[in-house]
């Protein structure tokens, strides 16, 4: 391995998506990344930082950083390609696809709608398949560079491992993505491509509604052994890990950032 890829700038020079990266987890890998040398492209619906503050690109270009924003919505197949054709159009290549975005709509099964379910599945799910499959299909015609043609990030959850209580789609919808990562990481591997996932645990972004419900954030408490909840800066250093040439010879895990929830 090149002793570039153990620099201070671990992703210098490398292109990468992050989806959702408005808010929350996608806009501390988004901020990470740059700060690591990574032309960075922004894709989500919306510019508004849930937790407060100014938009994802303009921090990223204050700190001297590299950065774009592109509107789009991860479940339509247009846009999704038009990301990545602007992606290559503008920097050349697509090294890194971080696949954050999603949405929530808690509900059991018997209280779920059909709609509701469509739609989480359509942004949560078919909206990584999306992003996975354009990626790939742009990663293939790149050289191999560190030993990838390009490195794919999922974020999943441990809801998805275990029951999300009263939240059926989305955790149906995260052990899907587990299970994509893994199918596309043993596809792909002869052709260098690399595909990971990142399992959070309890992370405290912008969210509000349920995930501020004194219940959810009791049980949560409970699950983590760790004196703390997890910070995005937490699952950040983890996708910065995967996709770096530092994590050689690792395809097709689910990495748990979760304070030890699942090991308890
Ligand atoms: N926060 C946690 O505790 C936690 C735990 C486990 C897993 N995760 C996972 O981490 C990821 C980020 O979570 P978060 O808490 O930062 O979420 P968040 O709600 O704070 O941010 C989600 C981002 O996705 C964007 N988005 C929504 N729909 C979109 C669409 N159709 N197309 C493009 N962008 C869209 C939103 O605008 C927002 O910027 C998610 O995949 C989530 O499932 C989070």
């Amino acid at each position: 391995m090149p002793d570039a890829a153990f620099t201070e700038r671990r992703l210098a020079g490398q292109t990468c998506i992050v989806t959702g990266a408005a808010s929350g987890i996608g806009r501390a890998i988004a901020r990470l990344f740059a700060r690591h040398g990574a032309q960075v492209v922004v894709a989500d619906v919306s510019e508004t930082v849930l937790e407060g503050g100014a938009p994802t690109v303009a921090t990223i270009l204050e700190d001297g950083g590299q950065a774009i924003f592109r509107h789009t919505d991860v479940s339509d197949e247009a846009a999704v390609r038009a990301l990545v054709d602007t992606t290559v159009e503008r920097f050349g290549r697509l090294d890194v696809m971080v696949n954050n975005a999603c949405i929530r709509h808690a509900r059991r099964l018997t209280e779920m709608d059909r709609g509701d379910w469509d739609r989480m599945m359509a942004v949560n799910l078919t909206g990584v398949f999306l992003c996975c499959r354009e990626a790939a299909r742009q990663m293939l015609t790149q050289e191999i560079r560190d030993e990838a043609r390009g490195r794919i990030v999922n974020l999943s959850s441990q809801h998805g491992m275990i029951a999300a209580p009263e939240d059926i789609a989305y955790g149906v919808s995260k052990a899907g993505i587990a299970y994509l990562t893994q199918q596309i990481a043993a596809d792909y591997a002869a052709d260098h491509i690399i595909c990971n996932a990142v399992a959070p645990g309890k992370i405290v972004t912008g969210q509000g509604g349920r995930l501020l419900d004194e219940a959810v954030l009791d049980r949560a408490r409970r699950r983590t052994p760790w004196p703390r909840f997890g910070r995005p800066d937490d699952v950040a250093n983890a996708a910065l890990f995967l996709a770096s040439a530092e994590a050689s010879y690792i395809t097709g895990i689910n990495l748990m950032v979760d304070g030890g929830w699942m090991a308890a």
